[in-house]
């Protein structure tokens, strides 16, 4: 297939998507309630580095729960398998991404969920108890260069985003308080959750997910930049955790009907992969109950059966 026969898939794909405007922008961040709810962008990277950017691509949004496994890479990357599990189970929870989900060991479920990604957040800080703005800030920007390099450009915070959750994330303190009642953090509560805020709010356009979405596919390098940005094995973590947890209590239907693995967000993103092959960036910031996008999840669907992404 050439570049210009993809091109008009994906064209076609965008239009036939086009008119579906159900669901409802995220508000329980009230900053994230001021989006344009129409919004809708595409972009397809593949796995020799060429990009396919259509509609509103270069809108800027915040990546949110898409954070989850770059973050959960770090950990891994950092610390190794061996220490990130004795903390964060791979079990998918088939609850809702807000929910506590602990395993039997009072584990979080797995890294895709707000309480596995919380501790995640916290792995990456020293394990002190005491919070360190300057420390949290510190490995924020060893968060945002990782982004970053998986994107193949430098990326920034949106400091009202930020800002608007941190005013309002009472749920998720209540989470990282409780994981700590049982052990889970070595750090701060306020310390994790001052850092995943911080994450959830770095601002992304589908080009950079789609980039993102081929460095997991190409085992870690980003073929745009030639650069490695994590290993092999971290990759194929992250791609098994991802099939079976990334889009929470949707992720059956999602991979029954799609088939690849993927990330959501509640600012309207989703990342998709096929392993070896491509990475997607969809967004659209009309969510359904599970905090999904419709458009996003309904564009998948066409994507995987107009052009048999379906891995299985
Ligand atoms: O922690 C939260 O609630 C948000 N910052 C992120 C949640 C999210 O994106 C769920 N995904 N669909």
């Amino acid at each position: 297939m050439t570049i210009s026969h993809v091109d008009g898939y994906l064209r076609k794909i965008m239009s036939d998507c086009a008119d579906d405007r159900a669901g409802e922008v995220a508000d329980y961040i009230p900053e994230l309630a001021a989006v344009d709810p129409d919004g809708y962008g595409l972009s397809v990277a593949m796995h020799d580095g060429y990009l396919y950017s259509l509609g509103d691509s270069g809108t800027a949004f915040t990546i949110q729960s898409v954070s989850k496994p770059l973050t959960y890479a770090m950990a891994l990357s950092r610390l190794g398998p061996t220490e990130v599990d004795a903390k964060i189970g791979v079990e998918p929870s088939g609850e809702a991404f807000n929910q506590i989900s602990v395993d039997s060991r009072r584990r979080p479920k797995n890294a895709m969920i707000n309480a596995g990604a919380i501790v995640a957040s916290s792995l990456l800080l020293p394990p002190v108890r005491e919070v360190d703005p300057e420390v949290v800030e510190k490995t924020f920007e060893e968060i945002l260069a990782f982004y970053s390099a998986c994107a193949g450009r430098q990326l920034t915070l949106n400091h009202d985003v930020f800002e608007s959750e941190a005013a309002t994330g009472s749920r998720n303190r209540a989470i990282a308080y409780m994981l700590d009642s049982f052990g889970g953090l070595d750090t701060h509560p306020d310390a994790a959750i001052a850092l995943y805020f911080r994450q959830c709010a770095i601002e992304v356009t589908t080009d950079d997910l789609a980039v993102m979405g081929t460095t997991i596919a190409c085992g870690g390098a980003n073929p745009r930049t030639g650069r490695r940005v994590f290993s092999q094995e971290v990759a194929q973590r992250l791609l098994s955790v991802m099939t079976t947890c990334g889009m929470y209590d949707a992720a059956g239907d999602w991979v029954t009907a799609v088939g690849m693995p993927a990330k959501s967000g509640v600012g309207g993103g989703i990342l998709a992969v096929l392993p070896g092959q491509l990475g997607i960036g969809v967004y659209s910031p009309r969510l359904d109950e599970h905090g999904n996008s419709v458009r996003g999840i309904q564009t998948c669907e066409q994507l995987s059966s107009n052009l048999g992404l379906h891995m299985f």
